[in-house]
């Protein structure tokens, strides 16, 4: 399939994991990318990888909690592109506390990057979005936002938030041709879940209903659905979720 060919897609959280994934696979399809995260080695490695499929790549670096970083990174992915008409925005951090015991610059920390980094990332892309006839926004829920997840309270929030602000973004921008949903992940083997660990004596029976059956899928799994819903293939999916979490929550 080569679904991205001609399409300038703007990738964050593109150092590793599901974004890394991402961009290899938009790249196999034959988009150009730009890829943005505040991890530069990262950054350096997936540009190896998706060079390899012969498409464009630029990197910018940026922290998604600097606005003014994240609309000059914005802009020069615009510049590189020739333009922005997708946005995969996956960059994001997952934080466990007892939320009693949560301080407030904690929760802001997740709030900030999760939340208000969907909004900054968002915010600098659409007008270069809307330039187009058909744009796509593919932003990064988690199953936490709509199952139960212990001590993720600020996590879940945060994400909840994202799916919120998604709807949002679909009904205000359908008529010019936006495109906006969200994946819904759970279970992806990737640095953030080896990062996940319970409070000091949390009881792990409380995460099981939020466990897939069998083995955590791997970065690509959540990658072909971000593919997917980018993709024109999805020409008719809009202002919603789409869930990828091994049927934890069913
Ligand atoms: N792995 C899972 O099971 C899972 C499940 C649901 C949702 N998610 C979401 O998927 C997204 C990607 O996570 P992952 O699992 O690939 O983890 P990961 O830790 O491998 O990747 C996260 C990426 O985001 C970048 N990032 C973090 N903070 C940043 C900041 N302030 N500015 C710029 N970039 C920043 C990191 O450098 C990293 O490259 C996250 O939004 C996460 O919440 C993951």
């Amino acid at each position: 399939m080569k679904r991205f060919e001609g399409k300038k897609v703007v990738i964050t959280g593109a150092a590793q994991g599901i974004g890394q994934a991402t961009a290899q696979r938009i790249a196999e399809e034959g988009g150009d990318v730009a890829l943005l995260d505040v991890n530069e080695a990262g950054l350096a490695a997936t540009q190896k990888l998706v060079e390899a499929h012969g498409v464009g790549c630029s990197l910018h670096p940026c922290n998604v909690r600097d606005t003014a970083g994240v609309h000059a990174a914005v802009e020069a992915a615009a510049e590189a592109l020739g333009g922005v008409d997708t946005l995969l925005h996956i960059a994001g951090v997952l934080r466990t506390y007892n939320t009693h015991e949560m301080t407030y610059e904690q929760w802001d920390e997740v709030i900030d990057i999760n939340l208000n980094g969907t909004y900054r990332v968002n915010h600098a892309a659409l007008p270069h979005l809307l330039k187009n006839r058909f744009s796509v926004i593919v932003n990064m829920a988690s199953t936490a936002a709509i199952g139960s997840h212990p001590w993720m309270s600020a996590y879940a929030a945060s994400k909840g938030g994202v799916i919120s602000f998604t709807r949002s973004l679909y009904i205000e921008y359908v008529k010019q041709g936006l495109r906006a949903n969200c994946v819904v992940a759970g279970g992806i083997a990737t640095t953030l879940h080896q990062q996940f660990k319970p409070p000091t004596g949390g009881d792990m029976d409380l995460v099981r209903g939020a466990m897939p059956y069998g083995s955590f899928a791997k970065p690509k799994h959540a990658a072909s659905v971000f593919a997917f819903l980018a993709s024109d293939d999805a020409r008719f999916i809009n202002g919603t979720e789409v869930r990828a979490d091994g049927g934890a929550l069913s």
